[in-house]
């Protein structure tokens, strides 16, 4: 496959209506695309108040009850779209902030979120898979959450695993990581689809507003197609895989000139 359509969803979920925010996600995944990729924690909303609320609101892939994984498979299935969603992960008593990929053929991919932001750190814990690729949609795709954008290596992680595409689902605040995300792409050749969500949420006494701003970037850093920063909708990009080739010159390859030896790691 030379091209690939990827859409980045832009949700407003509302804290704990895990049926409707799932039904609402679902319903603006575009027909005719290849990936979609939907926010962090698209079924449940963001601002727990405890690691136990969290557990209670959360699913572990490979059970059949788990509600939003058996509607994602379902609608990956249905439409034979690939997609990548915040998922709030349960594996034991532990909980994680994790994002899926879900193929048409019922494959899951799983991340579980590697830098985890402010209060996160008291309801998650942290990830502990590194950075996975998978074959999926006729290319590779790496998966990172939200405030991973803010450590390049978690992006070059994924480019030297093999990754040509990024889904990033995300509940941004600040306002930097739209533009930083055209300088992960180009720097590591790869397309990224940065799927944030919109609305306030205040149920810890700090009220939360998310800034929207999906995209998709291409392999050279090119915004294709960027939200406002208010209301729901879907970016979308058509990337030429051919782009995610490395040389940056005849004479440089942005991985072959690599320099570990010199680096601080
Ligand atoms: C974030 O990582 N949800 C800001």
């Amino acid at each position: 496959m030379n091209s690939l359509t990827i859409a980045a969803v832009q949700t407003s979920p509302v804290f704990g209506e895990v049926r409707a925010n799932v039904d609402a996600a679902l319903a603006l995944v575009p027909p005719g695309c290849d990936l979609a990729v939907l926010p962090e924690l698209f079924a449940t909303g963001y601002q727990f108040r405890s690691a136990a609320e969290a557990l209670s609101l959360a699913e572990t892939p490979g059970d059949p009850d788990a509600y939003s994984l058996r509607r994602l498979a379902a609608c990956a299935r249905d439409t034979g779209t690939t997609l990548a969603a915040g998922l709030c992960e349960r594996r034991d008593g532990t909980v994680y902030n994790s994002a899926v990929l879900v193929g048409p053929d019922g494959t899951v991919g799983l991340y579980r979120k590697v830098h985890l932001f402010w209060d996160e750190k008291t309801i998650f814990a942290p990830g502990d898979l590194g950075f996975p690729v998978f074959p999926a949609c006729g290319t590779t795709v790496g998966l990172m959450v939200c405030f991973d954008w803010a450590f390049p290596e978690a992006a070059r992680s994924l480019a030297l695993g093999g990754a040509q595409v990024i889904a990033h689902p995300s509940n941004l605040l600040l306002p930097w990581c739209p533009e930083a995300m055209k300088t992960r792409c180009l720097e590591n050749r790869v397309a990224a689809a940065t799927a944030n969500r919109v609305g306030t949420e205040e149920r810890t006494g700090r009220a939360l507003t998310f800034n929207g701003l999906s995209q998709v970037v291409s392999p050279l850093g090119e915004v294709l197609q960027r939200l406002e920063g208010t209301g729901t909708g879907v970016a979308v990009g058509k990337i030429d895989l051919a782009q995610t080739d490395k040389l940056f010159t005849p004479r440089n390859d942005l991985f072959l000139d690599r320099r570990p030896d010199q680096y601080r790691l």
